[in-house]
């Protein structure tokens, strides 16, 4: 699973406390969306490590919140393999309110299993340099790169 192919890019996505019961749903839709899934774990953090994983939000007046409800439960993380991974994977899940997704369009991943604009059901890396940090939160970095692969010696 370390060696991706030319033009395939990596991201890290979460299935969140309250879309656990859809675990089987939304692998589903990453396999009919052609992603590949590279590596997956479930588990529940501490708080101290969701604090850590979403620190860029520290001092924002939802984070208490953000993290009250992602350490309410088991979380799934996969590691995606796609083309233009990181984009599409936020395009399919949609805008951060489930709400807002639910306007924009029913098949959305959080406009079908989020409820408002912190339980948003999943999460989606917001750039190559957050992928590559949060693929190696959950699976540590030996393999979490979005190095262009050209053949199997330039990256396997
Ligand atoms: P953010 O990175 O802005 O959104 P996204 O997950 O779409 O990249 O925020 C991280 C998480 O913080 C978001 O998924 C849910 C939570 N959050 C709130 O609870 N309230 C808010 O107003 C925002 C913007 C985010
Ligand atoms: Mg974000």
């Amino acid at each position: 699973a370390r060696c991706i192919g030319r033009n395939q890019e990596r991201t890290l996505a979460i299935i969140k406390p309250d879309a656990i019961r859809n675990l089987g749903d939304i692998v589903s839709t990453i396999y009919e969306n052609g992603f590949t899934i590279a590596r997956m774990r479930m588990i529940k953090l501490s708080q101290n490590e969701i604090m850590y994983f979403y620190g860029e939000h520290k001092a924002k007046d939802f984070f208490p919140r953000l993290v009250e409800f992602m350490i309410s439960g088991p979380i799934v993380a996969i590691e995606l393999v796609g083309s233009d991974a990181i984009n599409r994977w936020r395009s399919i899940i949609g805008p951060t309110d489930s709400q807002k997704a639910k306007e924009q369009g029913s098949h959305l991943l959080r406009a079908r299993f989020g409820t408002d604009g912190t339980r948003n059901a999943l999460h989606g890396s917001d750039s190559a340099t957050s992928a590559q940090r949060e693929i190696s939160f959950f699976f540590g970095s030996k393999y979490g790169t979005n190095t262009a692969c050209y053949n199997d010696t330039t990256c396997c």
